[in-house]
């Protein structure tokens, strides 16, 4: 991708509207959720005192979420306006007195000279939709403080994201009723799969949101059908990245693949929280 384009949402899937959609349905457990899920990748209770940066903060919900745990100053970026109102909505309504700014700024625009760096950095889902993924992650890596501590979460590498990679090119320019009836192929096979394995398909759905970050299960399907650019990596090769830039692996949550066809309908995200653990 050219580098003018790597700085403009023009060229990227629209993934503010769905945030703006999304934030209307954030409610108090869906907030009590994205809080269990942030202690979780993080290995904290609270983040009393620290700084919080969000890298593609979508809805803001867990920019609040940190505010929650006592993050004492939170910062917010998104290369979508859309998602940058719809993270100062969420706060506006949830944590009105918070020290949260969020800004419409590519992560491509961004270094510890500029910015600052950061206690805590979160940055999921996001860097393997920027067009230049091993770039925007030496830059996140970049504005983490000395032993701070950077949450990623990243698409796995499998054998068919050749094929979704033209797929969700596909989806992000096609008319609204197109992208409906690709969501219905891809919800209806998704049916078939849970059937073979002989789970409830419904039941994932009803309880999305307690499995998935207090997501919900419509916005993350045309999240994931249209997020383009699209790029992945295999676990080992985020682990070496991520050793060769001086930081320490903390934890990880990776996706086992499933036996038949890994990756056929979606690679899905594995998450990982490192230390930075160089001296600057
Ligand atoms: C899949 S969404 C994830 C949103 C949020 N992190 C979450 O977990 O719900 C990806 C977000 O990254 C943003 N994004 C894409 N490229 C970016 C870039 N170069 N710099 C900052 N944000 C970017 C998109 O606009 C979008 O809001």
């Amino acid at each position: 991708m050219a580098d003018q384009d790597l700085l403009s949402a023009e060229s990227h899937f629209a993934f503010g509207k769905n945030w703006l959609d999304y934030a209307q349905k954030i409610d108090e457990p869906k907030i009590g959720q994205a809080v269990s899920d942030l202690q979780r990748l993080s290995g904290r209770d609270r983040f009393d005192g620290l700084s919080f940066l969000d890298i593609g903060s979508g809805s803001g919900l867990h920019a609040l979420a940190a505010i929650r745990m006592g993050a004492s100053r939170v910062v917010g970026v998104d290369i979508d306006p859309d998602s940058v109102e719809a993270s100062r909505a969420t706060l506006a309504k949830f944590a009105p007195a918070a020290d949260a700014r969020f800004e419409r700024v590519s992560i491509f625009e961004m270094s510890s000279e500029s910015f600052g760096g950061f206690d805590l950095v979160y940055s999921w889902g996001v860097l393997h939709h920027t067009g230049d993924m091993y770039r925007a992650l030496t830059a996140a890596a970049d504005l983490v403080q000395p032993d701070g501590l950077l949450m990623i979460a990243l698409y796995k590498e499998t054998p068919f994201c050749g094929m979704w990679r033209v797929i969700k090119r596909w989806y992000s320019s096609a008319s609204p009723q197109a992208q409906l009836r690709a969501r219905r192929v891809r919800t209806g096979l998704q049916r078939l799969a849970f059937r073979f394995k002989g789970r409830d398909f419904n039941a994932y759905v009803r309880n999305y949101a307690e499995n998935n970050r207090g997501m919900n299960y419509a916005n993350d399907i045309h999240d994931w059908m249209g997020g383009y650019p699209y790029q992945s990596i295999s676990p080992a090769d985020c682990r070496a990245f991520f050793g060769r830039l001086g930081f320490r692996a903390e934890r990880e949550f990776v996706r086992t693949p499933g036996r038949y066809l890994p990756g056929l309908l979606g690679s899905g995200c594995d998450e990982y929280a490192f230390t930075r653990s160089d001296a600057r």
